[in-house]
């Protein structure tokens, strides 16, 4: 185990203030929350739709849809407790794929004319969880999150990924299996993703989604584009032909759904792939992150946002050219993220313990946390007409309410968003707009059991700490597994 600071265990703001100062991480941070009039309570305004409060709950998965991709009852669960969450901006509630060759496993949710009416049902279930458990729906804005996996694959069965590439990698292509020899997708067989997603997005917008997000994030196809400095074609080389994707989803949206909101959930930065340091790790006991060895793969070219000279460091200008031209494109609806689940998770998803097929962390993970919160607040910063939804913020346990403040009163982002705490805690947004002290026994703590879980075959949830997996026969399972693990006799 590491020597990191456990959020839970500090007594108290001040101590908590006094570890950001000794330890020089830059986290705004309140003392004081405020009750009644609060900041957070604060509406914002997207082309005349008014967003009722400044949270944002972000899309999570469950691995939970059938193998049609409709929604099952855990799915429709989780949206009901994204409702009540009382967080007014539902920021795509899930990762949804166009087609069933982008799911990222076999029960990921699927957008198509036979999914269409669970779907709709679902987003009616958050609506109506939200109106009963807050009193009104006015200002609630719900999109949906349109991906297709590419890389990362897996539309048939979890364990047997099918990757879908638009160039080869260095370091990741062996990591899903490809050899040199593989396939990558053709400029025609993008075109054909591409309409995939206008299809997609006029039924999203035909149910009643007031926005779809046009995934470019966390080593999924969309963000794959951003990084495919190696490819050919018009898909690939130059920032014109790396955002193409982009354009193109966006110019038929449009056409198909003039009237539906357009939002992209962007990782702003990347690092070079992570991977358990194999002179500290033994069987189902995984060490500390070192980067992969780059030293033959200067200049680093096949990432977004990471400095090229030194790929363990993140450089914003890219960010900066794509934040111009969503601006210029009229979008400002603006989600930003880092990295990826799957080959650096520290700087995505920062996290104390990590999931079974992971790594402990390289740093305090609240470095990762001040890292995406700068990120967000030098994009918010530069572009202020832009609506940005900053993450990371669960890390901060007890100390998320008084950290979300500062950021909306600082300005560092217009919405914070939540990810693993409203699967733990689905009031708490609410319970900090109320005035009330957060239930300690429910904040997340970052065990990373919603992420083994499915690394596993089974649906994520707050194994932990949601009483409806808690005692579950899908606990037992995973517990079975962890110990396995432990033991190392079960790869990761
Ligand atoms: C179980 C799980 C599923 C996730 N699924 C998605 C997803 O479908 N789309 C997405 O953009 N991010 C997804 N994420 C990432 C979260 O949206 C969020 O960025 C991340 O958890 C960090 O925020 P947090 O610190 O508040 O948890 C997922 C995270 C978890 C834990
Ligand atoms: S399983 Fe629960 S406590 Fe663990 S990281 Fe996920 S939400 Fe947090």
């Amino acid at each position: 185990m590491t020597n990191y600071l456990h959020v839970g265990s500090v007594h108290g703001v001040a101590e908590f203030k006094r570890h950001l100062q000794d330890h020089k991480i830059r986290i705004p941070c309140d003392e004081e929350i405020v009750v009644g009039d609060s900041l957070l309570a604060e509406t914002s305004r997207l082309n005349g739709f008014t967003i009722g409060n400044r949270f944002a709950i972000h899309p999570m998965e469950g691995w939970d849809g059938t193998s049609a991709g409709m929604p099952g009852d855990l799915t429709v669960r989780r949206w009901r407790n994204f409702g009540r969450s009382g967080a007014k901006l539902i920021w795509g509630g899930e990762a949804v794929a166009v087609r069933h060759d982008g799911r990222a496993n076999p029960n990921q949710l699927l957008i198509d004319e036979t999914t269409r009416d669970g779907l709709a049902r679902l987003r009616e279930a958050l609506v109506e969880e939200h109106r009963q458990t807050t009193g009104s729906i006015d200002g609630l804005l719900v999109g949906l999150q349109l991906t297709h996996s590419g890389r990362y694959s897996r539309p048939n069965a979890s364990g047997r990924p099918e990757p879908r590439i638009l160039y080869h990698h260095p370091i990741l292509d062996k990591r899903v299996g490809l050899t040199p020899a593989s396939s990558v997708l053709s400029d025609a067989e993008v075109r054909s993703i591409i309409q995939a997603f206008h299809r997609a997005a006029r039924i999203a917008y035909e149910i009643g989604f007031q926005f779809v997000d046009i995934k470019h994030c966390h080593g999924y196809l969309g963000h794959e584009f951003l990084s495919a400095h190696t490819r050919s074609g018009n898909y690939g080389g130059g920032f014109e032909n790396r955002t193409r994707f982009l354009r193109e989803v966006v110019e038929g949206v449009r056409s198909e759904a003039p009237g539906l909101e357009i939002g992209v959930r962007l990782s702003a930065f990347d690092l070079i792939p992570f991977q358990p340091d194999p002179l500290k790790s033994s069987p189902g006991k995984p060490g500390p992150g070192v980067p992969e060895s780059f030293d033959d793969l200067l200049p680093y070219r096949w990432g977004f946002g990471v400095n090229e000279n030194n790929p363990v460091e993140h450089d914003l200008t890219e960010a900066f050219q794509f934040m111009t031209l969503l601006r210029d494109m009229g979008i400002k609806l603006v989600n930003i993220s880092a990295g990826s689940p799957y080959y650096n998770p520290h700087i995505q998803m920062p996290t104390l313990f990590p999931p079974s097929d992971g790594y402990l962390p390289p740093e305090d993970p609240l470095i990762g946390v001040a890292r995406q919160m700068e990120a967000t607040r030098a994009i918010k910063q530069a572009f202020p007409e832009l609506l940005v939804v900053g993450t990371g913020y669960t890390y901060l346990q007890d100390f998320l309410p008084n950290v979300a403040q500062a950021a909306v009163r600082e300005g560092w982002c217009d919405f914070v968003g939540l990810g693993r705490m409203v699967l733990s805690y689905p009031e708490l947004p609410m319970h900090v707009l109320e005035g009330k002290t957060p239930e300690r026994k429910r904040l997340c703590r970052t065990f990373s059991d919603c992420t083994t879980a499915p690394r596993n075959g089974l649906p994520s949830g707050c194994y932990p700490l949601d009483a409806q997996y808690k005692k579950s026969a899908m606990a037992a399972q995973l517990n079975e597994i962890k110990i396995k693990r432990q033991k190392g006799s079960v790869g990761a």
